[in-house]
């Protein structure tokens, strides 16, 4: 990756273009970057997709957002650079109480966490939610949404470190993952099972997960951090009753677009009594690359960000 000087974007019809003063790193970035993802990007390509940052132009047939105004959104890519030009309906406005910093952190992760859970996973108060590589991205909002929303969070993580994070979140409990029997583990806190399971991971601790659900517990597929795509035995869900859904935010809105505005209202409470995402490190636009390469060595926690203020090319 390299930091270059391009053409500035101009708004098109339906579009808009925003001034980046954040942008947040998805593992996917990291996947496009190294053309691992399901869709390849012809190079040269700005990665990133997601932002927080203002409007400087409006193209025409946008009746929202204004010039002025603070907007969050993403993009398949284009983020991590100091301006975007980005069709008016991906953006949102910045949630009430959230800095630039956080607001870029938020939207992927925290609809993603959200819908998983609630919209596909059916969660209830009092559900026993173990959450797969909760220390991560994805893993650390849904922890925090499921402890906000009256779940017992059981976080499964690969390190002692990485389990402090999530009983700092609200945790319940923590499972380390590379030193203990997940499958065991998930038994003897719950007795009967987990209600549900939100997995990024996939790997060998999908199986381990569901093995360990109760009867009609649910288990959603969420992502694949681990690099291996788990392959099921159907005797298992047979046996268990189990139910097996997956879910992507990037198509939530083609086939749910009621669960969408319901989930954003919901989210936007939660976020006004005091939610935000937990931001681990602060990068500025310059070390983009050290940036994902820490999310792909899986050094980090949480959240990581990329400053674009403040620096000059
Ligand atoms: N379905 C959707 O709509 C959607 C949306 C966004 C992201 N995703 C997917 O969800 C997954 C997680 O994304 P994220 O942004 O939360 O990533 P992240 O912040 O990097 O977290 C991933 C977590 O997975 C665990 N992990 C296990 N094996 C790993 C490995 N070999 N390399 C890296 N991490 C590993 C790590 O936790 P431990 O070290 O504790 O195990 C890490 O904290 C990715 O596959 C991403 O593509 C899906």
């Amino acid at each position: 990756m390299t930091i270059e000087n391009i053409e500035n974007p101009t708004a098109e019809t339906g579009s808009v273009v925003v001034a980046i003063e954040a942008a947040s790193v998805n593992f996917p970035d990291v996947l496009i970057v190294e053309n691992k993802y399901q869709i390849s990007v012809p190079t040269p390509f700005t990665a990133g997709s997601e932002f927080a940052g203002t409007v400087t132009e409006v193209g025409p047939d946008v009746s929202w957002p204004a010039v002025g105004d603070r907007v969050t959104g993403s993009a398949f890519c284009g983020a991590f650079a100091e301006q975007i030009s980005v069709p008016a309906r991906q953006l949102s406005p910045v949630p009430k109480g959230l800095d630039m910093i956080h607001a870029a952190a938020f939207g992927v992760t925290y609809r993603t966490a959200y819908h998983s859970l609630v919209t596909i996973g059916g969660l209830e108060a009092g559900d026993w939610v173990v959450v797969l590589g909760a220390a991560g991205g994805i893993g650390s909002a849904a922890v925090d949404i499921a402890v906000r929303l009256g779940a017992k969070v059981i976080a499964a993580v690969s390190s002692a470190e990485r389990a402090k994070v999530c009983l700092d979140l609200g945790a319940g409990e923590t499972i380390v993952y590379t030193a203990e029997s997940l499958k065991d583990r998930i038994k003897e806190i719950t007795g009967s099972g987990a209600d549900l399971v939100i997995d990024p991971v996939g790997g060998t601790y999908a199986e381990q997960a569901i093995r360990a659900t109760t009867w009609g517990g649910r288990y959603v597929c969420v992502g694949f951090a681990d690099g291996e795509i788990p392959r099921i035995p159907l005797n298992l869900i047979l046996l268990k009753g189990v139910i097996l859904r997956g879910f992507e935010i990037r198509t939530l809105a083609d086939h749910l677009p009621e669960a969408v505005a319901l989930g954003d209202k919901r989210i936007g409470e939660l976020v006004a009594e005091g939610m935000k995402p937990y931001v681990s490190d602060v990068f500025p636009l310059s070390r983009t690359a050290d940036a994902l390469t820490a999310v792909r060595d899986r050094s980090t926690t949480g959240k990581i960000v990329i400053d674009t203020r403040n620096e000059q090319f």
